[in-house]
């Protein structure tokens, strides 16, 4: 009897963390909460995420294949922008199910292409070899189906480890890294003070509040006088930084 219970016993458990094992490969990509944690090996050795990465913000940058046209555009205009990545103390870290010698013999011809036809650039951000789609798999970065590549997804993590935003592009298009920028100020100008980004800010452009939970909270806004602050309507206020 005792026997025939610890056999249902785990067999309950092995079909719950099946089914959780399932739920996590369904789920489409992660665009909030906590970070899933990862040890893996990359073209600068192996990485310890998050914890390689401490009080900095990170993003995750994946894509389906090594040696293809659109990947070897984006990871090169990467480069070029990494020392604003740096400056931002932002780690910039590619994944892709590719192995490592693929990697760096992709890195070799990139950096090859750049020094030709180009400025002279080096990587210096590391390349997840996911062979085993485990961090793919953790971030919901696979494609749906039966092929067992990653989507172009864009993961940005912050100093806490918290998930802020995500954004997935299409196969044939070519992500636009300046805006990865603009959406990275912009979360770390919305951590500083407080508040919200326009459509189609710059950085050094006036700032959104939150709007105000009434009209009376509004005029309150408007008896302050604040020369900082510019009203549109009773629920859209513009802020100087
Ligand atoms: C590319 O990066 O060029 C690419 C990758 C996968 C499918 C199609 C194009």
């Amino acid at each position: 009897m005792k026997t025939l219970l610890f056999i249902l016993v785990i067999s309950l458990l092995v079909l719950q963390h099946n089914q959780v094992h399932a739920q996590k490969i369904q789920n489409g990509p992660l665009t909030s909460g906590r970070a899933p944690s990862f040890t893996v090996v990359s073209t600068q050795g192996e990485i310890n995420f998050p914890y390689d990465y401490f009080g900095k913000w990170k993003i995750l940058f994946s894509h389906p294949a090594d040696f293809t046209p659109v990947c070897t555009t984006e990871i090169l205009a990467l480069a070029e922008m990494q020392d604003d990545f740096k400056d931002l103390k932002t780690a910039l870290i590619v994944i892709s199910t590719d192995g490592l010698n693929s990697h760096i013999e992709w890195i070799k011809s990139m950096e090859s292409i750049a020094a030709e036809s180009m400025n002279p650039v080096k990587i210096d951000f590391p390349l997840i070899a996911d062979t085993d789609l485990k961090v793919s798999r953790l971030y919901g970065l696979l494609q749906p189906g039966p092929s067992e590549r990653d989507i172009r997804g864009v993961v940005f993590i912050d100093p806490d480890n918290e998930i802020r935003a995500f954004f997935h592009y299409p196969e044939s298009i070519g992500r636009n890294i300046p805006e990865i920028k603009r959406t990275l100020i912009a979360l770390q100008t919305q951590d500083r003070h407080d508040v919200l980004t326009p459509a189609n800010w710059q950085p050094g452009e006036e700032v959104l509040i939150k709007s105000p939970e009434s009209i009376r909270d509004a005029e309150r806004l408007e008896q302050r006088n604040d020369p900082k602050l510019r009203k549109a309507a009773w629920y859209l206020w513009y802020r100087t930084l």
